[in-house]
């Protein structure tokens, strides 16, 4: 197959962070994906209802003139999270879930959970009110394996949670081994995971290929061939739990490139393109598009998106920097060849209220 013509996909995870470094990635999604699910967690922490529309309004603002994306937003759960901030997320409209970023785990989650339990009125509340919980998976002690953090996570906290609150809604976010897709399978209904480019496309050794490569790394840390496996065969097995969600996240080149780089891999250039390029070398193009642009929507309750795009399998190669406010980023596969190109959007003439400038 040479072009493939799918339903417009939508991003359930992606950072945008803010100002201008937003700026100048934002028209990246905005190119192929109708609605994108924006993490919260900036400086300050994106924790209350006001500040979620606060920050959609700064994204809108931020579109360039002619191009639409719909931001759904997610509140960032801390352990002081008043159940009534629920309420006021939900009455909203515009806030689809709260976001658990165990304290520490990764970047800028400083603010978040330090014990499961803090959160249990938040988590019954949202149970009530039929809010996703969205879950960064990994425990924080440092003492435990950082390829074993996921694993870990899913045994000491997320096995509990989903059975303590059996009809709250969960999606295990950015999953990367064997065991967190087999989690998945094997769970109650409402449960559900994203998975990332980089996790299909790449295994740990692209950390260390030549020499370290920072810009391989992110959080979860990528994991073994066999784990990278286990993803591709659920997203062959076209199981609608699992959705695409690039967990894009920009840093500037000098804090990746850096004795204590951060983590976090930048997609959003070439999102739909690598998430093509690994279905295809997996043998299974036939199901990306539900990946891609069915069951996410279904999952979160939003209507399929009425426009398409067209993709054709004609390498392009990547800049080896791209603008980021003052500073610059290193995209994935920068200086290097994405197999797909972007060829085509039609929006299907669908823009909601206020997602257009
Ligand atoms: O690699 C990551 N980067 N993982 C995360 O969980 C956060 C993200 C970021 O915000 O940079
Ligand atoms: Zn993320």
């Amino acid at each position: 197959m040479t072009a493939i013509t799918i339903r417009r996909p939508d991003d359930l995870h992606l950072h945008l962070r803010d100002g201008q470094a937003m700026r100048s990635i934002l028209p990246f999604t905005a190119a192929r994906f109708a609605r994108a699910l924006i993490m919260p967690n900036l400086r300050p922490a994106v924790t209350t209802t006001e500040q979620a529309l606060a920050y959609r309004k700064r994204i809108l603002e931020a579109l360039p003139q002619g191009m639409t994306l719909e931001p759904l937003m997610t509140l960032y759960l801390t352990d002081r999270t008043d159940p009534a901030e629920v309420d006021r997320a939900k009455a909203s409209g515009c806030i689809v879930g709260l976001k658990l970023y165990p304290a520490g785990a990764t970047t800028h989650s400083d603010a978040g959970v330090t014990d499961i339990r803090k959160v249990d009125a938040a988590l019954s509340r949202m149970e009530e009110k039929d809010l996703v919980l969205q879950v960064h998976g990994e425990v924080t002690d440092p003492a435990v394996d950082v390829f074993e953090r996921e694993a870990r996570f899913i045994d000491e906290v997320l096995a509990k949670l989903a059975a303590r609150f059996p009809r709250l809604r969960i999606v295990f976010e950015h999953i990367t081994t064997r065991a967190a897709a087999q989690f998945v399978q094997d769970s109650r209904p409402g449960i559900a995971a994203t998975l990332t480019p980089q996790h299909l496309l790449m295994n740990r050794n692209a950390l260390f290929a030549g020499g370290i490569r920072p810009h391989h790394f992110c959080l979860p840390v990528l994991k073994s061939q066999a784990d990278r496996e286990a993803l591709l065969a659920v997203v062959a097995s076209g199981d609608p739990r699992f959705f695409l969600g690039t967990d894009s996240a920009p840093h500037a080149r000098g804090a990746k490139e850096a004795a204590c780089g951060c983590a976090g891999i930048f997609s959003a250039h070439g999102a739909i393109e690598l998430y093509a390029e690994a279905f295809e070398a997996a043998g299974t193009l036939q199901t990306l598009e539900a990946f891609a642009s069915e069951h996410g929507a279904d999952f979160y309750r939003l209507p399929r998106n009425d426009g398409r795009i067209t993709l054709v399998k004609e390498p392009w190669e990547v800049p080896r920097s791209y603008p980021f406010g003052a500073e610059e980023i290193v995209p994935l596969r920068a200086g290097e060849t994405i197999g797909w190109r972007l060829a085509d959007v039609a929006d299907g003439g669908s823009r909601p209220e206020g997602v257009s400038r």
